[in-house]
Parts: structure tokens; C-alpha cells; sequence
């Protein structure tokens, strides 16, 4: 038995503008028809031996959090909120401290809430693998066969076998440079990092406090400030905002000799960006993406979505176009990183 944690914090800014402040990536229906990218990841865990869901997110989505564990049927979910996002790092401590309060020492599974996974039952395969590891006191993270040279994913280097499936960590390098990470690619012996672990709540607090005990201070006294409300958990705003900000790859995971890796084969791909999105979305022949009223004359590998107005293209390839309401991208796939700076710019004007 484990208790997930799901990160829901983000601000998915690389999907705007269907991605918005009010409403970020995790809360939409991108990849999964019908369920909402945090949903499908609760979804996902069916089958499993899983306590019910532990949610970080910002206090700003507490009812849209809040409505969508109810319509899966999760309505005393506990959900705890971050008046602001202090990366992963504190919202992976705040949930262990809470889970150690309440039970006695409880394997975590820690989740994005951005992921998308074709293959549900390789998934449990690896969590299942992973638990025998975590119990016996490893940090293990999941492993992904990378494709390219990606500079925005932790590497992992595979060690020595433990066990039937996991591997030992030899050495774990969050978001590397362009070069290094050609390189890792080239040896053969680096994973990507998925962004998902398992490890006893105990385990990641000694972990943190070795290499971050401010980090995990500001988290303790924010906690013992936090009020509860119905299923919310709103923790103390003086003491979180103060705490420094850090992933949990940079805090914990590049820093430990206790890291553990379980291969996962299941077709795993981080919804980051739209071109992200168009790979794993269902394509024309002529290798188009179009969702909603959509008109096209000689158009090759392009995304359109249209909200609420009929988008026509004509001979033009590699675009993405993602109409609004109040707001129209129109990007080259190539460029769809840099989709964040219009959004900063945006920021900057209000
Ligand atoms: N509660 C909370 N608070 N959640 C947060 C916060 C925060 O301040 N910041 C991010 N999250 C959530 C996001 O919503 C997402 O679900 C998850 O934590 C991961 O954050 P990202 O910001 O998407 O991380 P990343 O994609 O840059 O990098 C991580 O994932 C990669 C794979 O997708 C790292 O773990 C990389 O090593 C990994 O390769
Ligand atoms: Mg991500």
C-alpha cells in the first residue's frame, strides 16, 4: 500500500493560451478525452494498492481541485495549498510531514499532474517493481529510454542491478546543457528522469534536512501554522512564502547516494509544450493535428485548435494555431518553448 502525492502546482505557461493562471494545464482536458490531466493521472492509479490521493496545488485552484476529485468520486481527498509555488522540493516536504502526522511512515508515490501514459498496466508493472525498493529505503525515481537530446529532463545514469528490474543511480543531472546531454544520449547509459518517485515519507525528510534543512525548517513551521478546513489543508502564508524555493532534482535527487531507478516503458511523454502535445496526438496523412472547426487546403504537420471561431489554413505547414476567445497563437513548432515569454510579457503589462 502507498499514499500518492500529486503536484499540481505548475502554471503550464507553455500551453497558453488554452493554458491560463485560472485555469492551468493539469486542470484541462488535453490528452485523455473527457478527463482533465490531473484526473487521468488519479484515473491511472486504479488497480494498484493506493490510499487516497494527497494533493499539493496553489490556494488560487482550490475548487477546481476540489470538483474534479469529486467527480471521480474523491471528495475527502486532502488537498493542501501553497499561497505561493515554491517549486517541488517544499510541496514534496509539506505532504510527507502531513503523511507522517497521520500514519505511520507511509510509502509516498510522488506524481506530476502533466503527464501523459499510453500504457497503463507497464505502469503499474514499474510501480509495483518500485515499491520493494522504496520500502527498503531507496529514493526511486522512474526511468524513461530517451529519444533526443532534451535539455529540459534530469538525466540518470544507470549503475549496478538491484534486484530483478531496478538499477542503481550512478550519478543524476537535472536539466543538463544542450552538449552534455548529446553526450549522455550517445553512451547509452543515461535514462531520462520521468519526474515521478517513490520513497518512505521519512526517507525524503532525512534526505532534505541533510541537504536543505532550510528548505525543509520553513516547510515544518509553515505546517505547524496551517489550518484545516473541511479537506483543505491551508498551510501558514508567512512562513511558506519565506521558504527558498528548489525542485526536489536539484535539492535532493543530484545530491543522494541512496537513488534508485525502475526502467518505465509505457509510452510516457510530459505534456510540456504543443509541439509535446502534437507528438502524441492522433494525426491526418498529411500529419495535421486539428481539434474543433477546422478548414484546410494543402496544410502539412500542423496543430489547430479552435475554441469558439472556424480556423482555415492554406499552405502552410509546421504551425501551430490555437484560437481563443480573447487570444490567438499563432507559433512555428520549432519555437513553441518560447511560448512562456509571451505570457511573461503579458505578466509585465498588468
Ligand atoms: N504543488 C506544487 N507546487 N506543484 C508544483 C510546483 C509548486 O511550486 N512547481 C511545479 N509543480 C508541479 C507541476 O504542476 C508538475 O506537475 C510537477 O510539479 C513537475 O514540475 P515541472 O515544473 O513540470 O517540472 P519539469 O518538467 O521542469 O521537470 C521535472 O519533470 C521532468 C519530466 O517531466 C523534473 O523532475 C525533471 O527531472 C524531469 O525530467
Ligand atoms: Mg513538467
Amino acid at each position: 500500500m502507498f499514499l500518492p502525492v500529486i503536484m499540481a502546482g505548475g502554471s503550464g505557461s507553455r500551453l497558453w493560451p488554452l493554458s491560463r493562471q485560472l485555469k492551468p494545464k493539469q486542470f484541462l482536458p488535453l490528452a485523455d478525452a473527457g478527463l482533465s490531466m490531473l484526473q487521468a493521472t488519479i484515473r491511472r492509479l486504479e488497480g494498484l494498492d493506493a490510499g487516497l490521493p494527497r494533493l499539493i496545488c496553489n490556494e488560487e485552484h482550490r475548487f477546481l481541485a476540489a470538483e474534479q476529485l469529486r467527480l471521480l468520486g474523491m471528495a475527502k481527498a486532502n488537498i493542501l495549498l501553497e499561497p505561493v509555488g515554491r517549486n517541488t522540493a517544499p510541496a514534496i516536504a509539506l505532504a510527507a510531514l502531513q503523511a507522517c502526522a497521520e500514519a505511520d511512515d507511509p510509502l509516498l508515490l510522488v506524481l506530476a499532474a502533466d503527464h501523459q501514459i499510453q500504457d497503463v498496466s507497464a505502469f503499474h508493472a514499474s510501480v509495483r517493481a518500485a515499491m520493494p525498493l522504496a520500502e527498503d529505503g531507496k529514493l526511486v525515481t522512474f526511468g524513461i529510454v530517451p529519444t533526443h537530446a532534451e535539455t529540459g529532463y534530469g538525466y540518470i545514469e544507470k549503475g549496478e542491478g538491484i534486484g530483478d528490474t531496478g538499477f542503481a543511480v550512478s550519478r543524476f543531472v537535472e536539466k543538463p546543457n544542450m552538449i552534455e546531454a548529446q553526450e549522455y544520449l550517445a553512451s547509452g547509459n543515461y535514462f531520462w528522469n520521468s519526474g515521478m518517485f517513490m520513497f518512505r515519507a521519512s526517507r525524503y525528510l532525512h534526505e532534505l534536512e541533510r541537504f536543505r534543512p532550510d528548505i525543509l525548517a520553513a516547510c515544518r513551521t509553515a505546517l505547524e501554522g496551517a489550518s484545516r478546513d473541511m479537506q483543505f489543508t491551508r498551510v501558514d502564508q508567512a512562513a511558506f512564502t519565506a521558504c527558498p524555493e528548489d525542485s526536489i532534482d536539484y535539492a535532493v535527487m543530484e545530491k543522494t547516494e541512496d537513488a534508485a531507478m525502475v526502467p518505465l516503458d509505457a509510452g510516457w511523454s510530459d505534456i510540456g509544450s504543443w509541439s509535446a502535445l502534437w507528438g502524441i496526438s492522433e494525426k491526418d496523412e498529411q500529419g495535421n493535428v486539428f481539434k474543433g472547426d477546422v478548414l484546410h487546403q494543402r496544410s502539412c504537420n500542423n496543430f489547430v485548435h479552435a475554441d469558439s471561431r472556424l480556423v482555415a489554413t492554406v499552405g502552410v505547414d509546421d504551425l501551430v494555431i490555437v484560437e481563443t476567445k480573447d487570444a490567438v497563437l499563432v507559433a512555428h513548432k520549432d519555437h513553441v518553448q518560447d511560448v512562456k515569454k509571451i505570457v511573461e510579457q503579458l505578466k509585465g503589462c498588468s
